[in-house]
This record gives structure tokens, C-alpha cells and sequence, in this order.
């Protein structure tokens, strides 16, 4: 079936990296010239309501995302289930200090996760242990408190003691603690040695990004030693367990309308035996099991063999997210379906129930009381209220009639329980293929509610398909732009790929259409969401970090634009007398915020000279005196923020003079401009 607005396009495929479209750059900076434009906005008469979800987030543990990001646990492989139980950690030996070092694994006939523990032996004093390196290095802060705990047995003769140093990259101590464990008690069963969780605080007297964690016995003994752990108190709300307080406000800014997690091709896993199961990402984090990060192998030329999910941070700290941030949450489920792109392993239709009982139960461990067996599970961690969900997602990037019959066998069950939940379907990993058409096609036949379409494209594009929706039909399923981003070097992913304002400008006028089409598009996010500085995968991203900074990209603050300024209703926009949007590289689109009486028009202008507009507000009885206006503009196309300058490119505030319903504006060179102006 042809999608109406759709044509035939070259694709990129997001994860195989097949080359699709080349770039084609923006004429370069001109001298200064103004060209003169007229805009009406039809004030009086508002159209189709926007839905608070179209603009949000999509996270995915990618780019050291979670672990090593917004979980902001210091030590990596803190429990040794890595299966090198000694990847991060390394033997440590100060002077003539001897000893020796044994894994042991407890679980291999119970299979319960986190059964590995190190047993640190030393037979002299002066200092014996291991040192963990940290996610590319620690990061600590002079001043700020880390709480250091450790899960620990003496298995010795005598009492022993533990010394806990965190030294920066040169060796120079920053903060240390002593923990003594007292000798096993001796019963008339023989000796026991209790596992016991030691505690101590450590202020580090100077700050270090590459900082390392050090646990050395002091002197002979014997000790076991599992779950070792530096966290930052200072946590996003100070929750324990709590997030990476810097990222998470940067998310919370972008006061976003839905949090999408936890991915991506995370959910569909290399294979299915790795694919990612919400049930064992909650309870006691000594019970989630952790399993290798589809990433770890993916690019060959970007190995990452370090990366694995202990889901420090799992489901219900995503809902407590979502909750805290004001953000729908998203849950994308398997939908037994490995990755296509990878080993494409599917369950058979048989075998599929127990998938669709983790969807019916994430709905009651989001949704039910306390009474109910999943609801009491999310009560006992915290939450007694329910986080009130209300959609789902249903695989990833799956394609084809396997897909489809898997999809089907979850909505009649999910519907038949939960009538109100509302489901998000694929349609393929591409724009607008032969794949892509037939699942919408087939999901248009199945009347689903909302189909997620992805596009990783050359900025160009995204300029050119300004009116993608302008042609779709007005019923059935709504659309879900589930994952875009423009691509710098025209091919998803690639490591040239940059986050530079030629990008983010392009997204934007994309946005623009979007918006103008929000009856249609009901959702939509920029992906992937973060990325590591030196532990990254994939490339662009919208926010990028280091072990103790971070900054937005100039896409960030296009996103921030849009959401922050998202109106209630849509107003229909002429450009020089014309609906057609993107006329001349000017895209506009406007709407009215219901809650403050403005008139919101977003404006980007992809010419490299000034253009004076005129602006008019039809229809208006009353129009403000002033307005304001956020203006998003870099000074030159291939602008980039970076961790020292990350506001290079960022939104600038101003008063706007409003005479009249008409009045002048002069849009800069290469710019986003929201304009916000009282109307009655
Ligand atoms: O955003 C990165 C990846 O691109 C996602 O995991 C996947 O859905 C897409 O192919």
C-alpha cells in the first residue's frame, strides 16, 4: 500500500549502515541581504489540539547510556558477574604486599543471579587488594560525599581490616575510609562467617574525571567481598538508587511529553535468550540479573567489550523517572523477536504466551493496587501509587508478516484486559520501503492505534520531507516519530556523523511540520538520547557526557525549543500567501497556548542571509504590546557545542515590539525562532 505523501526513497538502514543519501550542504553564507517575507497566522481559528506527548524522549542503554551514565554508580562490574568476573578490576600489591586474588561462583546449581563474589587473600601486611577503573575513569568532586559500601565476609582466622582509597589518575590520594570486620564467630556448628553490607563516606579533597576506587587488606588475612559500590549521595531528587543528577536535569528541562524506554534495538536483544526482560530489572538490585549490552559487539569499529546491564537501573526507576520529569511513560516490549538485523530469532507462536504475560503483568506492576501480585512489587519498592501507564509498545524495528501475526496475538490480549491502553506498533527500520509500506498497510487493516516510524537521513532530507504528513489519512492509526535524527555524513550512525547546528536546524524545520500535522503525529523524539565522550557507539546524539560533565547539542536546544513551547492548538500558517510550508528554506508553524493566550509561531529560516518578515495575525481582536522571542541561531552551519563550550549554540532571549496583528520581524541568518505574542 502507498502511504499519500510518502515516495519512494533511498533508506538508510540505522544498524547495517547501508549508505543512502549524501549530504547536500546549505549554500554557503552569503553577504548580508535581506529578503523580505510575509506570514499570516489565522488566530481566531484554531484547529486540531496538540497532543502533550508529541514532543519527548527516547532513551536507550547505548553509548553508556545507563550504566557508566545516567546510573551514576562509580564501579563497574561491582558484583563480578561480568563473565570475565575480573573485567574493571585489577590486582593490587603496594611495596612487597603479597597475596592472591579467587572468583568464586555460588550460583551455578541455584542459577541465581549475582552469585560470583572475590575472595581477597593476603599473607602480608602493607597493603593487598584491587582497584576498580570506573566506567573510562571515576568521577569525583572535592567536597561533594560518595558513599562507599561493600558486602563482605571474614573468612580468616583473626579480625581483619579493609582500607578504601580513591586516588586520582597520577596515584594522589583523594579520600580514604577503614572498615575493620570482626573474626567469625565460632558456634558449636563451627565458625561462621556472616555476609554483612559495610558502610563509610568519602569526601574527596580534590576533584579527578579519571578517578579509581582501591581495597586493600592491611594486613595477612582472608576476606570475601561482593556488590562493592561508590555512589554519589547527591542524586536527581536525592533518591537512593537515585540517577545522575546533571543528565537527569537536562532531561527534566526539556519538559518532554513521554519517556520512551528502554530503547531501541536493546528491547529485541542479538538473540532472544539476550533480549531485554523488564521482570528481571526490578526488586532488590541483588536479584536483577545482568546480561550483556547488545552494543558491546555491534560496531566493529567502535568495539566496546566492557559494556554490560547490571540495571542499577530498570523498569521502576524508568517510571520514577517518567513520574519525576512529568514524562508519559513508554515501556517498548519484545514481542519475541530478535533483532533482525542480527540473528532474527523469533519465538514460536506457541511459545508466545509467556512474552505476552510480561506485558500484562508490566501493566499491573505499573497500573495495580497494591493487592494485586505485581502492584504489591512496585508497592514494596517504593511506589504504592500506581504510575498510571497508558501505552505500550510492541517490538522495535521488526518487520514482515512474523511480525505481524506476533503483534496481533498481543493486542487481542492486552485489549481484552487493559481496553484503554493504547499500543505502539512498528513499521520497519526504514522510511518509507517496501517493508514500511506493507506494515502500514497491514496495521491500518488491524486498526492499530499508533505506528512508530524511524528515520535516521541527511539533513537535506529532513528539509525536503517538511510535508511528509501533510498527505496522510485524518483516520486511523496516529503516527509515532519514534526515532530521527539527521545524519551529518548522510548515513545512520557513522562515527563522522556530527551534532552540528546544519543538523539541528534541519531537524527543526522538520519539527515544523510535525507540529503543523499534530493531528496526525502524536508523538515523536529525537534518538539516541546520550552518549559517552569515550565509551560511544553510535553517533550523533542529543546529549553528550563525561564522567563529571555534560552538555545539550544544538539539536538538544531545537528539541528544548519546540517542547518547552509546545501550544495547545494548531494554528494554520501561511508563507507568502501560500499553505505550502518550507517554500524558499522558510518553514513555519504555528499554535495557540491555551493556557497563556499566545500565539506560539516557530519559525526557521535555512537561508544564510537575514529576511525581514511581515508578520499577521489574522483574526485577532487584541494583540499584546510585546512579545518574546527565543532565537536559536550558530554562526556557522558546522557549529558544535562540546563539554567546554557546550552553550556555543543555544537559544538567546529578546522582547519583540507588537505595534499591531501586523507587525515586522527580522529572522537572523540560519535560525530557529520561537515567537511568543499576548492575543486575545
Ligand atoms: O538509535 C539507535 C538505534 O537505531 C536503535 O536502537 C534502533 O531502533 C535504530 O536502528
Amino acid at each position: 500500500m502507498k502511504i499519500p505523501g510518502i515516495q519512494p526513497i533511498l533508506l538508510l538502514a540505522p544498524v547495517a549502515l547501508i549508505c543512502a543519501l549524501f549530504l547536500a550542504p546549505l549554500p554557503a553564507p552569503q553577504s548580508a541581504q535581506t529578503q523580505s517575507d510575509a506570514i499570516t497566522v489565522q488566530v481566531d481559528r484554531p484547529g486540531a489540539a496538540i497532543s502533550p506527548t508529541l514532543f519527548g524522549l527516547f532513551f536507550e542503554d547505548i553509548n553508556f547510556g545507563a550504566d557508566g551514565g545516567l546510573y551514576p554508580e562509580r564501579v563497574k562490574n561491582r558484583s563480578f558477574e561480568f563473565p570475565d568476573p575480573m573485567m574493571g578490576w585489577k590486582r593490587l600489591a603496594r611495596g612487597e604486599a603479597k597475596g592472591s586474588l579467587q572468583i568464586y561462583d555460588a550460583g551455578s546449581r541455584s542459577g541465581r543471579p549475582n552469585a560470583h563474589y572475590l575472595q581477597i587473600k593476603a599473607d602480608t601486611g602493607g597493603g593487598f587488594g584491587v582497584t576498580n577503573e570506573g566506567f573510562r575513569g571515576m568521577g569525583v568532586e572535592q567536597g561533594k560525599e560518595y558513599l562507599f559500601s561493600v558486602l563482605a565476609r571474614n573468612v580468616g582466622d583473626t579480625s581483619a581490616a579493609l582500607r578504601v582509597e580513591v586516588e586520582d589518575a597520577d596515584g594522589k590520594k583523594l579520600g580514604e575510609a577503614d572498615i575493620s570486620l570482626s573474626a567469625p564467630m565460632n558456634s558449636y556448628v563451627g565458625r561462621i562467617a556472616a555476609w554483612k553490607t559495610y558502610t563509610a563516606v568519602i569526601r574527596p579533597t580534590a576533584t579527578s574525571g579519571k578517578a579509581r576506587l582501591n581495597l586493600l587488606m592491611d594486613g595477612p588475612g582472608k576476606v570475601e567481598v561482593d556488590l562493592i559500590s561508590l555512589y554519589p549521595k547527591e542524586t536527581w531528587k536525592n533518591r537512593p538508587n537515585g540517577l545522575r543528577a546533571d543528565l537527569a536535569q537536562l532531561l527534566s528541562d526539556l519538559k518532554p511529553g513521554f519517556l520512551r524506554f528502554p530503547g531501541g534495538c536493546i528491547v529485541e536483544g542479538r538473540h532472544l535468550e539476550t533480549r531485554y526482560q523488564w521482570k528481571t530489572t526490578v526488586g532488590d538490585i541483588t536479584d536483577r540479573r545482568l546480561i550483556v549490552n547488545r552494543w558491546n559487539t555491534e560496531f566493529r569499529h567502535r568495539p566496546t567489550p566492557d559494556y554490560y546491564q547490571s540495571f542499577g537501573l530498570g523498569f521502576y526507576e524508568y517510571f520514577l523517572l517518567s513520574e519525576d520529569i512529568g514524562a508519559e511513560p513508554l515501556p517498548i516490549l519484545n514481542c519475541g523477536m530478535a533483532c533482525q538485523f542480527n540473528s532474527a530469532e523469533l519465538a514460536p507462536l506457541d511459545d508466545l504466551d509467556h512474552y505476552i504475560q510480561d506485558a500484562l503483568d508490566l501493566i499491573e506492576f505499573a497500573n495495580g493496587s497494591a493487592a494485586t501480585a505485581w502492584g504489591r512489587k512496585r508497592a514494596a519498592m517504593g511506589h504504592p501509587a500506581p504510575f498510571n501507564l497508558k501505552m505500550i509498545g510492541v517490538g522495535n524495528e521488526q518487520w514482515g508478516p512474523q511480525y505481524v501475526e506476533r503483534y496481533e496475538r498481543f493486542a487481542k490480549a492486552i485489549k481484552a484486559k487493559y481496553p484503554k491502553i493504547k499500543l505502539i506498533t512498528g513499521a520497519g527500520p526504514f522510511a518509507g520501503d517496501d517493508r514500511f509500506r506493507y506494515l502500514w498497510g497491514e496495521m491500518r487493516r488491524l486498526k492499530a492505534d499508533i505506528v512508530d516510524e524511524h528515520y535516521y537521513m541527511a539533513p537535506k532530507w529532513f528539509r525536503d520531507n517538511v510535508g511528509r504528513y501533510d498527505d496522510y489519512p485524518r483516520t486511523g492509526p496516529k503516527v509515532f516519530a519514534g526515532e530521527y535524527a539527521a545524519q551529518s555524513s548522510g548515513r545512520g550512525g557513522l562515527p563522522e556523523n556530527r551534532n552540528d547546528w546544519e543538523c539541528a536546524m534541519s531537524e527543526a524545520a522538520f519539527m515544523t511540520g510535525l507540529e503543523r500535522n499534530a493531528d496526525v503525529v502524536r508523538m515523536s523524539s529525537y534518538a539516541p538520547l546520550f552518549a559517552h565522550v569515550d565509551a560511544w557507539q553510535w553517533t550523533p546524539n542529543l546529549i553528550w557526557f563525561d564522567s563529571l560533565r555534560s552538555y545539550g547539542t544544538p539539536n538538544y536546544y531545537a528539541q528544548k525549543l519546540f517542547s518547552v513551547h509546545r501550544g495547545s492548538r494548531i494554528l494554520s500558517a501561511q508563507i507568502n500567501g501560500s499553505a505550502k510550508n518550507g517554500q524558499q528554506n522558510l518553514f513555519v508553524s504555528a499554535s495557540i497556548d491555551d493556557w497563556t493566550g499566545e500565539a506560539v509561531l516557530k519559525i526557521v529560516n535555512a537561508e544564510a542571509s537575514s529576511r525581514e518578515l511581515r508578520i499577521n495575525l489574522a483574526g485577532a481582536a487584541k494583540v499584546g504590546s510585546s512579545g518574546k522571542a527565543y532565537i536559536l541561531a550558530g554562526s556557522d552551519l558546522k557549529a558544535e557545542n562540546s563539554l567546554d563550550e557546550p552553550t556555543r549554540v543555544a537559544p538567546v532571549e529578546r522582547q519583540v515590539a507588537v505595534s499591531s496583528g501586523e507587525f515586522t520581524f527580522t529572522l537572523a541568518p540560519n535560525s530557529l525562532s520561537v515567537l511568543r505574542i499576548p492575543v486575545n
